[in-house]
C-alpha cells in the first residue's frame, strides 16, 4: 500500500511526507521541482533515514498522470499538495493557475475515479473565506467570492472534489490551512522560498539574517488591538501530523460523510506586531521594520476554531508561536550557512 504526495518536497507536502515515514507508511512523491528541489529528498531520508520513492513529473501531463497510476497500482491514497500558490503571480497571470491548479486535480480524479476504492486529501486554505464575519472562523462559515484566482482555485478545488465524490467511489478531506510557519526542529528541511518573500515570516528571517534591509508591516490602522492584522500561525509538522490522521480516518472508513472539511490552525490570533516581537525575544535580535501602507487584498482578521479538528479529527496544534518562530530561525540560519 502506497500514499501519492504530490508536491512533496514542497515546504508542506515534505513536512508531511516525514510524518508519514513515521507512522510507517511507503511514501510516492510526484513533483516537477517548479517551486523545490531534489535536495530535499536527501533532507527526509537524512530525518526518517528512509528514502521516498520520487517521480519528476509534472502532473499537468495528462499522460503521465495516467502511466503514474499504471506503474503504482497500489495507491491506497493521495495527499494533493501540487499547485502554485502565490496570490498576487494569479492575478497577473490566472491562467497559469487555473491550468497548474484545477487541470492536475481533474487527472488526478480521472485515475482514482476508476479504483475500487479511493482517497484523496485535498490542500485547501481559509482563503477561501476571505474576511469571515465571525472570529473564530467554524467550517460553516460562507465560502466568499474569492479574492483572487489563487484562492479561486481553491474554491473550485472543493466543488470538484465534492461533485466527483457524488458518483465515484473516491471519499475526500478537505484541509483548509491557516497559516503555515516554521520547519522541521532538525532544520534539514523548511521552507525554500524562490526570490523575495511575499510571506511574513520568511521575510522576517531573511530580514534579520541581512538578506532583506527590513521588513514592512502593511499597516497598522486596522480594527484590531495594535492596529495590525491578526492571522492563525500554525506550526507546519502541526499541519503535517494532521494530513496523517486525516489519511488514517480515511483508510479506516472511520469518515462520516463521502467529504469532509476541517480547519487547520492553532486556534489562536497573532497580529504582525505580536509576531515580530515573538521572533525578537526568541532570536534575540531586533528586527528593523517600518510601518507602509496596506497590501492590497489583505484581510484584517482570520483565526481557526478547531473544535472540528479537534474533537472529529482527533487533533489539536502543539506547538506555540515561539516554538514555531525558533524552528523558523534555525532553518533559516542552517541554510545561510550551507550558501
Ligand atoms: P510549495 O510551493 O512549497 O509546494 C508545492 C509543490 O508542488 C512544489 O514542490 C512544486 O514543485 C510542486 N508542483 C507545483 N506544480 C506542480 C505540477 N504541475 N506537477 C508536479 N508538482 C508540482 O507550496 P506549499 O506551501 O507546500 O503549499 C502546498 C499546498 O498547500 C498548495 O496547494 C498550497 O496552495 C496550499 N496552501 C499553502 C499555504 C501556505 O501558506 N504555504 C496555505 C494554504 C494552502
Ligand atoms: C500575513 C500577514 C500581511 C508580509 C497568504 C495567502 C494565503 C496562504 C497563506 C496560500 C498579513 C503581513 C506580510 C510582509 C507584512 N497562502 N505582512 N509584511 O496574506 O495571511 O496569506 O499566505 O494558500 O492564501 O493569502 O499570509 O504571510 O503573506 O501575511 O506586514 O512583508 O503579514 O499583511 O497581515 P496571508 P502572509
Amino acid at each position: 500500500m502506497k500514499i501519492l504526495v504530490t508536491g512533496g518536497l514542497g515546504f508542506i507536502g515534505s513536512h508531511t511526507v516525514v510524518e508519514l515515514q513515521n507512522e510507517g507508511f511507503e511514501v510516492v512523491i510526484v513533483d516537477n521541482l517548479s517551486n523545490s528541489s531534489k535536495d530535499v529528498l536527501g533532507g527526509i531520508e537524512c530525518i526518517t533515514k528512509r528514502k521516498p520513492l520520487f517521480e519528476n513529473i509534472d502532473l499537468r501531463d495528462k499522460k503521465a498522470v495516467q502511466e503514474l497510476f499504471a506503474t503504482y497500482s497500489d495507491i491506497a491514497g493521495v495527499i494533493h499538495f501540487a499547485a502554485s500558490k502565490a496570490v498576487g503571480e494569479s492575478v497577473e497571470n490566472p491562467l497559469l493557475y487555473y491550468e497548474n491548479n484545477i487541470n492536475t486535480l481533474v487527472y488526478l480524479l480521472q485515475e482514482l475515479q476508476s479504483k475500487p476504492k479511493a482517497n484523496i486529501i485535498f490542500s485547501s486554505s481559509c482563503t477561501v473565506y476571505g474576511q469571515a464575519e465571525e472570529m473564530p472562523i467554524t467550517e460553516n462559515a460562507p465560502v466568499q467570492q474569492a479574492m483572487s484566482p489563487y484562492g479561486n482555485t481553491k474554491q473550485m478545488g472543493e466543488e470538484i472534489i465534492t461533485d466527483v465524490v457524488k458518483v465515484s467511489d473516491i471519499n475526500a478531506v478537505l484541509l483548509r490551512y491557516f497559516n503555515p510557519i516554521g520547519s522541521h526542529p532538525s532544520a534539514e528541511i523548511g521552507e525554500l522560498p524562490l526570490g523575495v518573500p511575499q510571506n511574513l515570516v520568511p521575510f522576517i528571517t531573511q530580514t534579520a539574517m541581512g538578506i532583506r534591509k527590513e521588513l514592512s508591516v502593511y499597516g497598522d490602522d486596522y480594527p484590531t488591538a495594535d492596529g495590525t492584522a491578526v492571522r492563525d500561525y500554525i506550526h507546519v509538522v502541526d499541519l503535517a501530523k494532521a494530513h496523517v490522521v486525516a489519511l488514517q480516518r480515511l483508510l479506516q472508513n472511520k469518515n462520516e460523510a463521502k467529504v469532509e472539511t476541517f480547519n487547520i490552525g492553532t486556534g489562536t490570533g497573532s497580529s504582525v506586531l505580536e509576531v515580530i516581537h515573538a521572533f525578537e525575544k526568541v532570536s534575540g535580535q531586533k528586527l528593523p521594520y517600518k510601518i507602509v501602507g496596506r497590501r492590497e487584498g489583505d484581510i484584517t482578521e482570520a483565526y481557526a476554531n478547531t473544535d472540528k479538528a479537534n474533537t472529529v479529527l482527533g487533533w489539536q496544534a502543539k506547538s506555540t508561536l515561539e516554538e514555531a518562530l525558533a524552528s523558523a530561525w534555525k532553518w533559516e540560519q542552517k541554510i545561510r550557512e550551507k550558501k
